[in-house]
């Protein structure tokens, strides 16, 4: 029985994950590294740090820790920069709904984020206040696919991990779902995760399963 559901914030509730990429997509070229979609889609869920790390994979000299340091700061304010242009509108379309239905059946609505910027994007797209916890980048050491994230989410409903259901597109997500002993659904990149519970052709899909 679900008495939560965890929602991933980039790329399940609004469309961030594009920015990121236009941002990471900006290091990338200035440095002379190779970048595209694909490997983007391993950014998603990973923090910050490691997300740099994956990019640097195709560089081809060491960057020292300070270099990376520089780098990550870089990358964080042009994507700073783009997160000003968000506004209520950018909320994917048939969250609204489904977190009022959500709401409706008594089931607790949370936010579960690698990132550090989670809650000055809820605050721009209007859902700070929506959502009866948020956990994010600052609340854990150890991102996705580590369960870090959503464990300290469930402690923070008062639910136990087996009443959790997360709605993830991250494979990496997906995996950290698993560890945390929840369901996991899966839209987006995310379908390609052999180990989710639950695949959403669209998020009204998960109003089937809870
Ligand atoms: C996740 C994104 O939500 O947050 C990742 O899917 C990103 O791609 C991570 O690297 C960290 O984000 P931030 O905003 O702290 O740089
Ligand atoms: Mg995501």
């Amino acid at each position: 029985i679900i008495k939560g559901v965890i929602f991933d914030l980039d790329g399940v509730i609004v469309s961030t994950d594009s920015l990121h990429y236009l941002a990471w997509k900006k290091i990338a070229d200035k440095e002379g590294i190779y970048f595209d979609e694909e490997i983007n889609h391993r950014l998603r869920g990973v923090s910050r740090i490691e997300s740099l790390n994956i990019l640097l994979e195709k560089a081809n000299r060491v960057y020292t820790e300070e270099e990376k340091m520089r780098l990550a700061d870089e990358k964080n304010n042009y994507y700073i920069e783009l997160l000003k242009n968000l506004t209520p509108n950018d909320v994917l379309p048939g969250i609204i709904k489904v977190l009022k239905v959500l709401k409706e059946k008594g089931i607790k609505i949370a936010i579960g984020s690698s990132s550090k910027n989670a809650k000055v994007i809820l605050e721009r797209i209007g859902l700070l206040n929506s959502f009866d916890a948020i956990s994010d980048g600052n609340d854990i050491t150890r991102s996705k696919p580590f369960p870090d994230v959503f464990l300290v989410t469930a402690q923070k409903l008062w639910l136990k991990p087996e009443h959790c259901l997360v709605v993830e597109d991250a494979v990496a997500g997906i995996k950290a779902a698993k560890a945390a002993g929840m369901f996991a659904a899966a839209i987006g990149d995310a379908k390609k995760s052999v180990e989710a519970d639950f695949i959403l052709d669209s998020i009204e899909d998960l109003l089937r399963y809870v």
